[in-house]
């Protein structure tokens, strides 16, 4: 991620970071071996800061791959009434998804919606404190309107990959076959730093992170 940030930044941020549940390294570790592509490190421990500090019980991911992330917030929610549901487009990661859910037996439950996020959206019901896009970098805008009326008010949509390689904050950096995604997500930063029910941060950690509050 040295297109973001110098690489001796994100290396040193990640070398602080204590992963104390030896499965969760374990399963980090497989994931990266595989080219799996999963949450950063420090992006990943920003979430759970985030969960923890916001009591947050009931979580919406767009973008499931094989369960990473869905494991990882499971284990860090602290309620019997938690709830993660995820959605995944792609059978492969689905059904590896579901046996890494076995495999690991996280304490939340965690419910996969399958099928293109787009379509899937419109079926899930319910009010969320956090929504984590994590899926298709060119639908945030179009992820957007029904995720903000499944978040509750006072909750958190946070979107991975923002920044995209750096491509997104320079023309420099933009390789012309994905243009569209560079276009849809300024859109798509655009808007929720001005929309006005929203409080926008945006971070240049790992390939970029947005958190908005709900006001
Ligand atoms: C970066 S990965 C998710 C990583 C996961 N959140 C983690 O950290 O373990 C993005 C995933 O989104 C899925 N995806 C992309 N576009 C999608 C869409 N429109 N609907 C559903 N899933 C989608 C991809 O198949 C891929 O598995």
């Amino acid at each position: 991620m040295e297109l973001i940030n110098k690489r001796y930044i994100p290396e040193y941020l990640r070398s602080l970071i204590v992963e104390k549940d030896d499965e969760m390294a374990e399963f980090r570790l497989q994931c990266e071996e595989k080219k799996i592509p999963i949450v950063h490190k420090e992006v990943g421990q920003l979430i759970k800061l985030l969960i923890t500090m916001t009591n947050t019980k009931r979580i919406l991911e767009l973008g499931t791959a094989v369960g990473y992330s869905s494991i990882m917030m499971s284990k860090i929610i602290d309620s019997e009434d938690g709830l993660i549901t995820t959605v995944e487009r792609r059978q492969l990661f689905i059904d590896q998804a579901k046996s890494n859910i076995d495999k690991y037996n996280p304490p939340t439950p965690i419910e996969i919606r399958e099928g293109d996020a787009l379509e899937v959206l419109d079926s899930i019901e319910g009010e969320y404190d956090m929504i984590f896009l994590d899926a298709a970098k060119s639908k945030y805008m179009d992820f957007f309107p029904r995720c903000m009326k499944l978040l509750k008010p006072g909750g958190l949509i946070v979107s991975d990959n923002v920044l995209y390689k750096g491509m997104i904050a320079t023309d420099d950096l933009v390789v012309r076959r994905q243009k569209t995604i560079v276009r849809k997500m300024r859109q798509y930063l655009k808007f929720i730093s001005e929309h006005e029910a929203l409080e926008t941060s945006i971070l240049p950690m790992g390939d970029g992170v947005s958190i908005s509050y709900k006001k």
